[in-house]
């Protein structure tokens, strides 16, 4: 049921990348670890706590790809897309694996649905990408969600920040959780979305991003609010959302499922951000660019409209006698042929018997053929669903289901 889930999520994100311009990537689980540490950052959690890291034969050090965009924009760049092709819209698919504490909604092996917009700076560009998570999660049944906005900057006026977040945080460093008093001096901003109640309260009154932005930064900013109130997008602005990823610049967003007494957890469904120095910083040209990654597992742990994910209708063939379930086993082939989903019965017995296996494998409709319709060459369609039955010409059976699975 859980694949069958899955794969629908695929076939809807495909029909929805696909109207938006955008291109399956596909690229390996396992990556050089050094990847991550220049991408990532080597002080966040991700790289620092939670990848999956080993030498292999050779002495190259890898690791379990614990993120995409990273590895998306090796690709990109070792593909030579950023001469060719600067603009570009990729998306993908696939497992990602994190050394976290197991729980509801964390897993240490789970599924993102990704996509990187390559090549474009300007605020219409995080637009498309918002637009396209707002997108998926109503075509998956989840039509209420909340958006968090934030700019984290750019390399002009974060430091400036940096500097004054610092000196705020440097007289209370020592009243933070353990984690936050290392943070002040390897990742300052994290201690910003620390989820610990007394660092929280304790960064209560920190200098705030927005108020340190420069002038480019606050205008694609405002920009984007305008488009997104355009395309009515709702939106919160969070100044504590830093991420917990070190590529990010200037916009950075989370979609949170709406509050629930049941879950506790505020964890995001989808979220990511621009990245205009990533490219720049793994050895290429500097091409600022703009993506997300969306949790498949979260999706389908939240109260959503059912998901039309019918079972797939199944047609069964029985055949009775040795001669009869050769035929039906060379029937099954023809049907196949013509698109029909068939399943002959594999271990044979009494008609009884394989009526009642069809029944549990779910068929809708069984062929049945014994010594008297083989010499009358005629088949015996058995509506299980209608309990109702009625015979075929053999000739004119692909006809007749053809027929009825274009109807079902
Ligand atoms: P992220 O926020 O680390 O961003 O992960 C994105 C989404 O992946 C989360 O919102 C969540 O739905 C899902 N996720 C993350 N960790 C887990 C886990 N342990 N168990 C289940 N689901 C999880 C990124 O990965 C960035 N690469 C997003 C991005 C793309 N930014 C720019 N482009």
């Amino acid at each position: 049921e859980k694949a069958r889930e899955f794969r629908l999520l695929e076939d809807i994100s495909r029909e929805v990348f696909e109207l938006y311009g955008f291109e399956e990537i596909q690229t390996p689980v396992v990556e050089k670890t050094e990847l991550f540490t220049k991408s990532v950052g080597e002080t966040t959690d991700i790289v620092g706590k939670e990848m999956y890291t080993f030498t292999d034969q050779g002495g190259d050090n890898l690791s379990l790809r614990p993120e995409g965009t990273a590895a998306v924009a090796r690709a990109y760049l070792e593909h030579g897309f950023a001469v060719n092709r600067p603009e570009s819209r990729l998306y993908y698919f696939g497992p990602m694996f994190r050394r976290e504490r197991p729980q509801h909604g964390r897993l240490r092996q789970f599924h993102q649905i990704g996509a990187e917009l390559f090549g474009l700076d300007g605020p219409e560009a995080d637009s498309e990408i918002i637009s396209i998570q707002a997108d998926l999660l109503s075509r998956f049944g989840i039509s209420r969600f909340s958006l968090q906005l934030n700019s984290l900057g750019c390399r002009d006026c974060q430091p400036a920040y940096r500097a004054a977040l610092i000196s705020y945080l440097q007289p209370i460093t020592p009243r933070l959780c353990p984690d936050c008093r290392r943070r002040t001096a390897t990742n300052p901003l994290r201690v910003l979305d620390c989820k610990e109640a007394v660092c929280r309260s304790l960064v209560d009154q920190a200098p705030q991003i927005p108020e340190f932005l420069c002038t480019p930064c606050r205008d694609h900013f405002a920009e984007l609010k305008i488009l997104l109130k355009a395309l009515g997008i709702e939106f919160k602005i969070d100044p504590s959302l830093v991420r917990g990823l070190d590529y990010y610049s200037r916009t950075a967003f989370e979609f949170f499922p709406p509050p629930s007494k049941k879950r506790s957890g505020t964890d995001a469904i989808s979220a990511g951000g621009r990245y205009d120095d990533l490219v720049a910083d793994l050895g290429g040209p500097r091409i600022p660019a703009v993506g997300f990654a969306l949790g498949m597992e979260r999706v389908l742990l939240l109260p959503r409209k059912t998901l039309a994910s019918p079972e797939p209708s199944r047609l069964a063939l029985i055949g009775l006698g040795p001669s009869a379930r050769r035929y039906i086993i060379k029937l099954a082939r023809e049907l196949r042929d013509h698109r029909i989903p068939a399943q002959p019965d594999l271990k044979g017995g009494s008609l009884k018997a394989q009526l009642h296996r069809a029944d549990r494998q779910g068929a809708s409709l069984v062929l049945v053929v014994g010594d008297n319709e083989l010499a009358e060459e005629m088949i015996l369609v058995r509506d299980l669903g209608k309990s109702s039955q009625e015979k075929v010409p053999a000739g004119k059976i692909v006809a007749f289901l053809a027929d009825r699975w274009k109807r079902t």
